[in-house]
C-alpha cells in the first residue's frame, strides 16, 4: 500500500493543494485552540501565507501524495543561523488516509532533510488536548522536553 505513497517537496505548482490541506489543518487546530478561528477571510489569508512561505528559503513544504493525489502536508522551518534546531510547524494527513503510515513517511522525509542540513534537533509543539498526535509522535521517539522557561504573552 505504501508503494503508492510519494513524499515530495512542494512547489508553486502545488499551490491549490497546499492551500486546501492547510485549510483542513487549520480547521483541525481550531478544535484544540480557541484562538484559532475560521472566518470568511481564512482562505484568503492562508493563500497569501502559503504564497509567501513558498518564496522563503527557510521554509520547506512537503506533500504526501497517494496515486498522485495530495493527502498530507508537513511544513518545516530551518534557520541554521540561529541554532541547530529545525521546527515542524504543521503536520496533517487527511482523515480518510490516516493510519496508513503517511504521517510517519512525512516525518521520516523531514528528518532526512534536516539531517542533510547538518541540524541536530527537530522540534514540534502539540496541543495538550491533542492526545492522538502525542501518541503518534511518541511512537516516532519524540519526547516531551521540560523547558526552563514558560510562554508569556500580552494582549495588544
Ligand atoms: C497525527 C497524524 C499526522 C498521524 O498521521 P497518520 O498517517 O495517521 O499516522 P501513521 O499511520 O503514520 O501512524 C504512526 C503510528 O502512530 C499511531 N497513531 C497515529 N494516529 C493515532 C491515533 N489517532 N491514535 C493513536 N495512535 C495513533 C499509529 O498507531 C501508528 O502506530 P503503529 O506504528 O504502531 O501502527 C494524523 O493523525 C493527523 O493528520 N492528525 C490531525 C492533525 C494533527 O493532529 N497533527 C499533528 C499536530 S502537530
Amino acid at each position: 500500500m505504501n508503494k503508492m505513497i510519494t513524499i515530495k517537496i512542494a512547489t508553486k505548482k502545488d499551490l491549490k493543494e497546499l492551500i486546501r490541506l492547510r485549510f483542513l489543518a487549520h480547521q483541525y487546530s481550531a478544535k484544540f485552540d480557541k484562538e484559532v478561528v475560521i472566518t470568511d477571510n481564512t482562505q484568503g489569508e492562508l493563500t497569501k501565507l502559503v504564497e509567501k512561505e513558498l518564496e522563503d528559503p527557510r521554509i520547506i513544504y512537503f506533500l504526501a501524495c497517494k496515486n498522485n493525489h495530495a493527502v498530507g502536508i508537513a511544513i518545516l522551518s530551518i534557520s541554521e543561523e540561529i541554532d541547530q534546531t529545525a521546527f515542524l510547524g504543521e503536520l496533517f494527513v487527511e482523515e480518510k488516509y490516516r493510519n496508513q503510515k503517511i504521517g510517519t513517511q512525512l516525518i521520516k522525509e523531514t528528518i532526512r532533510i534536516v539531517r542533510k542540513r547538518g541540524l541536530k534537533v527537530l522540534r514540534v509543539t502539540v496541543a495538550k488536548k491533542n492526545k492522538k498526535a502525542q501518541l503518534f509522535y511518541s511512537k516516532l521517539k519524540f519526547h516531551p522536553k521540560e523547558r526552563n522557561y514558560i510562554l508569556l504573552e500580552k494582549k495588544l
